[in-house]
């Protein structure tokens, strides 16, 4: 399984912050903005990753990730010279993805909530067995994104049955939206491959979703109450995900999305590894709460 971190985009939302840096670079409270998708993934038990950005802001990233080995990982680049599309992230990946099932996180996006990675291991299951995933989370002001329209069957799981999918729909069939994390079947590089461009010149995942729909190949789970999903894209955005994060980190004291941290409960790094990232990062909090992982404090 490969996962692929999509964190390019002009970011003319965040405008002037985002002319001369990577949107992905700012920070949400104690920690840079992809911090944040990178231990998404890693939460799924992926360790393969790809990172896409625009040609500025790839080296930046880069500087800042390198290979992932200290995270555990193993990281590499690629460039997308257009932000022309979420379905681009396929084809500009098709190399790294050869024959694997592959999941897709969008930079800017930050999911929390216990139990989450066995929300993604199930989606890596499926996609694993031919079958992609996409997560719906209720918002009040669905005319802003994709949306998905279903029917739920045994209200006792999760699993329910997908009619519909559309991009920003003038008069919209639900409530939930469709949010930055896909999980697709080995082949999504030539399914992708097919995505014509949207009346507003993208490529859409929404589109790509429907083509597996279409196949009845396509999954949703809901990230229903006790998950927060949020996409850091604009001021009141990125503003409430620092607010968010900052009440959590300091209430109970951990932190959220520490790729060094969950590494490290991952087995994949060991404490010397910690370590050095521990004085890396010295005295700022975020150094400090990975101490706290080192010295056996924190046990989940
Ligand atoms: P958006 O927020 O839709 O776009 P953006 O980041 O360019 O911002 P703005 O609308 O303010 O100009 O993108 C969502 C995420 O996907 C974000 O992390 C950037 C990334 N992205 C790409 O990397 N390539 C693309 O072609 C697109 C459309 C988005």
């Amino acid at each position: 399984m490969k996962g692929i971190i999509l964190a390019g985009g002009a970011g003319t939302r965040l405008y002037p912050l985002t002319i001369v840096t990577s949107k992905q670079l700012l920070p949400v409270y104690d920690k840079p903005m992809i911090f944040y998708p990178l231990s998404t993934l890693m939460l799924g038990s992926i360790r393969e990753i790809l990172i896409i950005s625009t040609p500025e802001d790839t080296p930046r990233i880069e500087e800042l990730l390198g290979d992932g080995s200290k995270f555990g990982v193993d990281l590499s680049y690629a460039i997308q010279e257009k932000p022309e599309g979420l379905a681009q992230a396929f084809t500009i990946g098709r190399d790294f993805i050869g024959d694997d099932a592959c999941a897709m996180v969008l930079g800017d996006n930050i999911f929390y909530g216990n139990g989450l990675n066995h929300k993604l291991r199930d989606a890596r299951t499926d996609a694993e067995n031919g079958r992609a995933t996409i997560f719906g989370y209720y918002v009040e002001d669905p005319k802003r994104f994709g949306i998905m329209e279903f029917e739920r069957g045994d209200s006792r799981t999760d699993s329910l049955k997908v009619i519909s999918v559309e991009e920003k729909p003038k008069q919209p069939k639900s409530n939930y939206a469709i949010v930055g994390l896909y999980f697709y079947p080995k082949g999504v590089s030539d399914m992708a491959a097919e995505v014509k461009p949207s009346a507003r010149g993208e490529l859409e995942i929404t589109t790509l979703n429907d083509m597996y729909l279409q196949q009845g190949r396509l999954n949703a789970q809901l990230l229903g109450r006790g998950y927060t999903w949020m996409d850091a894209g604009t001021f009141d955005s990125l503003q409430k995900a620092t607010d968010f994060v900052s009440m959590i980190e300091q209430y109970q004291g951990m932190t959220i999305s520490s790729p060094e941290e969950i590494a490290y409960h991952m087995g994949w790094i060991n404490d010397e590894m910690l370590a050095k990232s521990v004085m890396r990062y010295g005295k700022s909090p975020y150094g400090e709460r990975l101490k706290a992982v080192l010295e056996g404090k924190v046990v989940i």
